[in-house]
């Protein structure tokens, strides 16, 4: 049900938690009178870390590194031993930092890498490992740590979507609480994971819930995009929520979501797995950056459907519906008769598979 940037996707996820895709599914249809998702990526910038040890003067070596900025990345580039340039990615610039440690200051150079389509990893570390020790001879220090940053602060994607209040009242069983309610408490929700990290995690992991799921279908490394998520929750100082949200000047819900974006439409085991492969048929997105805004989109309309729920009539509802139809079919219902026994399972208030069991014999005799 997605529309992104008004293309429509079919978005395949991989997870165990059947609700997630029903719950996403739901909100991109609810979010299509809105207008669907607006998505924006900035370009695909890795960060690469070299840890240099043993300068006696930081600033001095910052000073002499900056002199010969432009050479270094003009070798890397000319040598491409990342295999990036002919690509269009390549090295785009260096930053350096001086840091202090328990062991002493240290000078940190951040190589920024554009990736294109790849996540980067194998690229990222191995122009690190070449330009090390070039570094070396310009600071005299040792060169240790080589190696990507999971905090991918400049591959990012946002998100923004729109939900009518009159959409959002229409969405819940309770007749009786308004759009202008919901907004509130859905606000109220916002406000609460905005001020306590308990509630944060549990706000974020909602987000990642979606995301993770894309993430894994498309053979991309979701352990590194957790990484970078929570990481970036806490760039203003504590643990916060990833979304953000308010009320427009008509009083509908603005839901938007920030997030790092290390994943990749080639490279890795993507193009030779063929799950991967033909996820990202399906989902037909054409470079990494794309896929990124994909990515956000769906983080956000995840974390909105856990709020709406939460927020009004709670989760358990539509979760216990899609247990007790996995009850059902563990107790060998098929077909049509899943939802005889889930009604009647869900009806009885008794979810479990004995039961289903001796609905199905029932439900066979009588037919
Ligand atoms: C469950 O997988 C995810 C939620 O806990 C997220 C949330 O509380 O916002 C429902």
């Amino acid at each position: 049900n997605f529309k992104i940037n008004g293309k429509d996707y079919l978005i395949p996820m991989v997870l165990e938690e059947p609700s997630v895709v029903a719950a996403a599914s739901f909100v991109a249809k609810l979010s299509r009178n809105g207008g669907g998702f607006t998505a924006t990526a900035s370009p695909p910038i890795m960060i690469g870390q070299i840890q240099f040890v043993g300068i006696k003067d930081v600033d001095a070596a910052i000073a002499k590194v900056e002199h010969e900025k432009q050479a270094l990345i003009t070798h890397a580039n000319e040598h491409d031993p990342a295999v990036l340039v002919r690509y269009g990615g390549g090295l785009r610039d260096m930053e350096l930092r001086k840091l202090e440690t328990t062991r002493g200051d240290m000078l940190i150079v951040h190589l920024l890498v554009d990736c294109r389509d790849a996540m980067g990893a194998n690229a990222v570390n191995t122009l690190a490992e070449a330009l090390a020790p070039k570094i070396e001879t310009i600071t005299q220090g040792e060169a240790r740590l080589k190696i990507i940053s999971n905090l991918a602060v400049h591959r990012t994607a946002t998100a923004q979507a729109v939900w009518k209040k009159e959409g959002l009242a229409a969405s819940v069983k309770d007749r009786s609480m308004t759009g202008e309610q919901i907004v509130e408490r859905i606000l109220d929700a916002y406000a609460f994971a905005e001020a306590d990290p308990y509630r944060a995690s549990t706000h974020n992991k909602g987000v990642m819930n979606g995301i993770d799921a894309v993430v894994l279908a498309t053979g991309n490394d979701f352990r590194a995009m957790e990484a970078g998520a929570h990481t970036y929750a806490t760039r203003n100082g504590g643990y916060k929520p990833l979304t953000k949200y308010s009320k427009n000047a008509n009083g509908d819900l603005v839901g938007e979501l920030e997030i790092p974006v290390a994943v990749g439409t080639i490279g890795g085991s993507i193009r030779t797995h063929p799950t991967a492969n033909i996820a990202l048929k399906i989902l037909g997105v054409k470079t990494s950056q794309e896929l990124g805004m994909v990515l956000a989109s769906v983080g956000l309309a995840q974390n909105f459907a856990a709020m709406r729920a939460l927020a009004t009539e709670g989760i358990q509802r539509g979760h216990m519906k899609l247990h007790a139809a996995n009850i059902a079919v563990q107790a060998g219902a098929q077909g049509e008769e899943i939802q005889v026994i889930v009604d009647k399972m869900i009806a009885d208030k008794t979810i479990k598979v004995s039961q289903a069991q001796d609905l199905l014999k029932e439900l066979r005799e009588k037919n």
